[in-house]
């Protein structure tokens, strides 16, 4: 029996998650230590797509599941964009990405699926038509998405990015190493999206000067990236802490993750993704990384990841392993 397989890596975002939405930068980073796996193999004849979610314990048969459905929509687009007509594939979706986590599991399992098909039609997508293709059902997942989520994913490296234009790959001078921290608190993004909304929607000025003074601090985060001047994006990531919660996409439990973070060594720590639950993190400088893992751990984190930015993929890699707990 024949079998395809492709997968997705998560993702954080470093820098300017929210003010994004309205147009300013943000910095965002693949996570290969959590990934989307998507396993096409012959289905039963006459049945066409079926994907099968067992880690959420779902079948969607493409012929007649609800087009509100993320997955399935990603699905019939690229299927009509592969020319594949309605096979009778079978389509084995896993994910070690939490759920509603600010990790990108929406948008990786999708890339997932959308990379399997794709490679079962033997016609390669590039990222770019990858990540529209994400886009849509991102537009499903969260209602008013930047695109960084499916853009950072689809491409599989580090991104500037900006609500409407290509992806700017940038250089970093030095590799720095972050550790992320779960609150274990699932909180859906297009709730937080959509109290930004309302926030700004009601206070327009106010919302303003806050995504202004995040693109500020994005802006001074890729110089220091690009210089290598690593100590600088501490207080970077406290300030874009600080500014998130002035938005009210913090809480309680991020707040102390990021507490503990910077009283067990971190140089700096925000929140990342849409807020309220889902994971934080913090910058360290590696001999520091343990302690802050433990102190977060100490803290409630229910898993934490290490990771090291801007070295190569199969070094990363080879941490990851050791390092995801
Ligand atoms: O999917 P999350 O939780 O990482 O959030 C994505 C980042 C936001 O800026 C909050 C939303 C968006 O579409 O950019």
């Amino acid at each position: 029996m024949w079998k395809i397989q492709a997968s997705a890596p998560g993702k954080i975002i470093l820098f300017g998650e929210h003010a994004v939405v309205y147009g300013r930068p943000a910095i965002a980073v693949p996570v290969s230590h959590v990934q989307a796996t998507a396993t096409i193999s012959p289905g039963d004849a006459g049945t066409g797509v079926v994907l099968h979610l067992p880690d959420v314990g779902k079948r969607l048969a493409l012929n007649d599941a609800d087009p509100g459905s993320p997955l399935a929509h990603v699905s019939r687009l690229a299927l009509a964009s592969l020319d594949l007509g309605s096979p009778d594939w079978l389509v084995a979706v896993r994910s070690t990405i939490p759920l509603a986590s600010g990790l990108g599991s929406g948008a990786a399992t999708a890339t997932a699926i959308v990379r399997a098909l794709s490679q079962a039609a033997g016609k390669p997508l590039a990222p770019a038509e990858v990540s529209a293709l994400v886009y849509e059902s991102e537009m499903l997942f969260h209602g008013t998405p930047s695109g960084v989520d499916n853009t950072v994913i689809a491409y599989e490296q580090p991104v500037w990015f900006v609500r409407g234009q290509p992806p700017q790959p940038f250089s970093i001078a030095r590799p720095f190493t972050v550790v992320i921290a779960d609150t274990g608190i699932a909180s859906p993004t297009s709730v937080t999206v959509g109290d930004v909304r309302r926030g700004w929607q009601a206070d327009p000025a106010r919302y303003e000067v806050l995504f202004d003074a995040v693109g500020q601090v994005v802006h001074a985060a890729r110089r220091a990236i690009e210089s290598g001047d690593v100590e600088a994006l501490g207080p970077l990531m406290d300030k874009n802490h600080e500014l998130l919660q002035a938005m009210g996409v913090s809480s309680a439990e991020l707040d102390a993750l990021c507490a503990a973070a910077r009283s067990a060594g971190a140089l700096g720590a925000k929140l990342s993704g849409g807020g309220r639950g889902g994971n934080m993190l913090g910058l360290v400088k590696v001999g520091d990384a343990l302690m802050v893992q433990s102190g977060l751990r100490s803290a409630g984190a229910v898993r934490t990841i290490i990771t090291s930015i801007g070295v190569e993929r199969s070094t990363s890699e080879t941490q990851a392993c050791a390092s995801l707990r």
